[in-house]
């Protein structure tokens, strides 16, 4: 089984060349470098440019490199699709509310030639998202929308529909949930919103726990000091981990092998739980994996 750690997730300014130069060095697991709201307007352009250079210089190593580009109800986002020739992995696509916008950015990516390897994600951040987020994730069984991955866009989400960002999250919390069984029921990543107090560190690391313990696969980031209580939260814990290889070990016994259920230190384990088990130890082995100089 092997898995990609996409634990942290750190948004990227374009048109900040020090901070573009600064994200091959930091610990995210991957990067979005942004066009769109980071951007101001009379930016734009300035900031394709250094994304398409930023791209073309590589050096990003092991880290994942998304770009988001503006919305589909921008005049903007047509000329973003650029920066596809310069090889991102992905591009993140801002305000999805139908699966027809995943469609018209596949078209287009076909257009400019992208490479079949560059994958699309959807930022999930409209009221028209959250009741569509079943049709949107659909889109995917549609290769050739080339749909990979969901991103809250939770301040977007609290400005269109007047709910509050409080902590626990409670209004919010029948929107994530919709998201993540959406994306995991077409075999989608899914990453949770940003954390804007950059001051309340214990609050921040406690979105995060929120976050893992809802299914996400990472958070999303805006500031290179979250990254590293971000990656912690979304690792197996060693106890986690070694819990996992003990139920591995104990299906494989000969004894076990035509065994559905049995126990193991007082608690009932089954076949399912050793696939939950496996997918714990694949994603630790790729973490401990990136640790590795890239
Ligand atoms: N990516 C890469 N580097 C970043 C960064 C980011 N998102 N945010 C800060 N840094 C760097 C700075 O360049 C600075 O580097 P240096 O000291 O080595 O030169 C260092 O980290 C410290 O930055 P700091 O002074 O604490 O940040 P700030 O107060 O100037 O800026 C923000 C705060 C929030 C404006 C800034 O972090 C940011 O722009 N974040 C991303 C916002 C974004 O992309 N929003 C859209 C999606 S929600
Ligand atoms: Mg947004």
């Amino acid at each position: 089984m092997s898995v990609r750690p996409r634990r942290s997730v750190l948004y990227v300014p374009g048109s900040n060349a020090r901070a573009l130069e600064k994200a091959r060095e930091l610990p995210a697991d991957a990067v979005i470098l942004d066009l769109e709201d980071a951007v101001a307007p009379d930016a734009k352009a300035q900031a394709r440019a250094l994304i398409v250079k930023a791209l073309q210089d590589g050096g990003f190593g092991r880290r994942e490199v998304l770009v988001r580009i503006n919305g589909l109800d921008t005049g903007w986002w047509i000329d973003d699709l650029v920066v596809a020739a310069a090889g991102p992995d992905a591009l993140l696509v801002p305000k999805v509310s139908t699966p027809d916008h995943v469609r018209r950015v596949a078209k287009h990516l076909v257009g400019v030639r992208a490479e079949a390897r560059i994958r699309v994600w959807a930022m999930m951040e409209t009221p028209l998202a959250m009741l569509n987020a079943r049709d949107i994730a659909a889109a995917a069984l549609d290769l050739a929308t080339r749909l990979a991955g969901f991103v809250m866009g939770t301040n977007d989400l609290a400005k269109e529909t007047r709910a509050q960002i409080v902590p626990g999250r409670a209004p919010m919390l029948p929107w994530l949930m919709n998201c993540v069984a959406a994306a995991r029921a077409h075999g989608l990543d899914i990453l949770d919103g940003v954390y804007n107090d950059l001051g309340n560190a214990e609050g921040f690391a406690a979105e995060c726990r929120q976050a893992r313990d809802l299914g996400f696969d990472g958070k999303t980031l805006i500031h290179p000091q979250q990254i590293a209580p971000c990656n912690e939260a979304f690792s197996p814990t060693p106890e986690e981990v070694a819990w996992a290889r003990k139920i591995i070990a104990a299906f494989d016994l000969p004894e076990n092998a035509d065994k559905g259920v049995f126990r193991i230190d007082g608690r009932m384990v089954e076949r399912l739980h050793a696939d939950m088990a496996r997918r714990t130890v694949a994603i630790a082995d790729a973490i401990a994996a990136t640790a590795q100089p890239a």
